[in-house]
């Protein structure tokens, strides 16, 4: 076997997506079969890889903070490397490329979301003829699922779909830096499924920017709705999927909500916006009717769907009424979870030359008041699920205390309950626990496993 990282140690920090994190078990995959060891912290890494995120600017500029603080850090005794190897990837990598080395020359690897593949010789040069091994390429030539994996959790799998996105709406980043949507053929997704459900996936989540539109590139119409069911027949327990774009939920999946046996009542729908005119200038090519009419739908379909989605509050040019009506539309629908985000000014996005001048003040209680009706909701749907039991897929000890084991509902709720006598929440990772509900609070539900 070729194993040209033996006796080395690596390190991957992940910000951002799924996309991202599905990309980083792509990563460790090919390096541990190249013979390198995964480890949890920077002191005891030899190769350090962050996966980076540039779809707001908290995220950006984290990496520069992180990287810098690096300098400081003594290369573990035993290391076979003189100096630890650090490596860029994800989307500031596909950005900014070769200019990343300049603002941190102490950078060692620059590679892009193209290129996944290419960071084994990428480090192995670096390692070698020391200097920056910069690689940025412009589209992928292989689908990035042909590498091999390790996934986080042996019981869950993302499964990817599709890559990039055509949808540009005018304040995200993230079709320049992933590049158009391109997705998988339909038998290579299966063949995929068929071997983590045979392996022991209880839970499989597809990925995708914008997941409904699957199939548009390879086959002329959208099949999303026929990946949903051949997944359903693999025999894998449950189903999810994210993210999906409202202009393109079709009726089809809105049913298969009420009808497929694994597809776990839950969904992530972003609105973005309440208002009318914010979602023309966003690009959103929907109006909040056609989003109220799909959550009818959504609801008259599965009664019981718990749904999420994400707002931006402050978009350029954002008025008082705009922001009025995004409120309302937040407080309609009810959501078990909001995601809200101020916006962000993305350079070289449409929205980034928009006239832009509410104070960040305003913008910033507009957060807060959104925050309060989120919160709300939040909490009033779990109380809900007081008294009934729940099926719940263990995922390990709680956060919170030890002695809790933590796991997710079919509505992706977090649950909390205490861990059986002669058990630990180890054991019962990746297992299904039946949990009566007691306490219903704004971010977690908490009861006792029964039989
Ligand atoms: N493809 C997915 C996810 C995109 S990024 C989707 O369409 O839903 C995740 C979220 O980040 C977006 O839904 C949006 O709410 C938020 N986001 C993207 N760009 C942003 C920006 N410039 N400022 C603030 N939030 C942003
Ligand atoms: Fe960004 Fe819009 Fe594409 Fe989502 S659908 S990734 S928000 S451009
Ligand atoms: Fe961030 Fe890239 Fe995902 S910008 S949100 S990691 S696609």
């Amino acid at each position: 076997m070729h194993t040209p990282f033996m006796n080395m140690t690596f390190c991957v920090r992940t910000f951002g997506c799924q996309m991202n994190k599905h990309d980083s078990e792509r990563i460790a995959g090919m390096l541990e079969g190249l013979g390198g060891l995964m480890v949890d912290t920077v002191e005891e890494a030899d190769i350090l890889i962050y996966m980076t995120c540039c779809v707001r600017e908290a995220a950006d500029t984290r990496l520069y903070g992180q990287v810098a603080s690096l300098k400081n850090i003594p290369v573990r005794s035993g290391s076979p490397l003189s100096k630890r190897i650090v490596a860029v990837g994800g989307c500031i990598g596909q950005r900014d490329g070769d200019e990343l080395t300049k603002k941190l020359p102490h950078l060692d690897v620059v590679f892009g979301t193209h290129n996944l593949a290419s960071l084994p010789h990428l480090l192995q040069a670096a390692i070698e003829e020391g200097g920056h091994q910069v690689e940025v390429l412009d589209a992928s030539s292989s689908f990035p699922t042909e590498l091999p994996t390790s996934r986080e959790h042996s019981w869950a799998a993302w499964l990817p779909i599709t890559i990039g996105c055509n949808n540009f709406c005018t304040y995200c980043i993230v079709p320049y830096v992933r590049g158009r949507e391109k997705s998988r053929p339909i038998e290579d997704i299966v063949v995929e499924a068929e071997r983590y459900v045979a392996a022991g996936v209880k839970e499989i989540t597809l990925l995708g920017q914008n997941v409904n539109s699957y199939g548009r590139d390879l086959y002329g119409s959208p099949r999303f709705a026929q990946i949903l069911k051949a997944l359903d027949e693999t025999g894998v327990e449950r189903l999810r999927f994210a993210t999906s774009h409202p202009k393109d939920l079709s009726d089809e999946v809105i049913a298969q909500f009420g009808s497929l046996r694994s597809l776990m009542p839950a969904l992530h729908l972003p609105a973005q916006s309440g208002s009318d005119r914010i979602l023309q200038l966003m690009n959103r090519r929907y109006t909040s009717a056609h989003y109220r009419q799909l959550v009818s739908k959504l609801r008259d379909a599965c009664p019981d769907i718990a749904l999420s989605t994400d707002i931006i509050v402050g978009f350029p040019g954002e008025t008082e009424k705009d922001f009025m009506d995004t409120a309302r539309l937040v407080d309609e629908i009810g959501y078990h979870q909001v995601f809200t985000f101020i916006y962000s000014k993305r350079e070289g996005t449409p929205a980034a030359s928009m006239e832009d001048n509410t104070p960040h003040e305003v913008i910033q209680k507009r957060f807060d008041r959104l925050v309060d009706i989120v919160q709300a909701h939040a909490f009033e749907k779990n109380q809900l699920d007081l008294g009934a039991t729940i099926p719940v897929l263990v995922e390990g000890s709680s956060k919170r205390d030890e002695l809790l084991i933590a796991g997710k509902s079919p509505k992706n709720q977090t649950v909390h309950a205490p861990v059986p006598a002669g058990k630990t929440p180890e054991q019962l990772a990746g297992s299904i626990v039946n949990v009566r509900i007691n306490e219903a609070k704004t971010w977690y539900l908490a009861g006792d496993i029964v039989e």
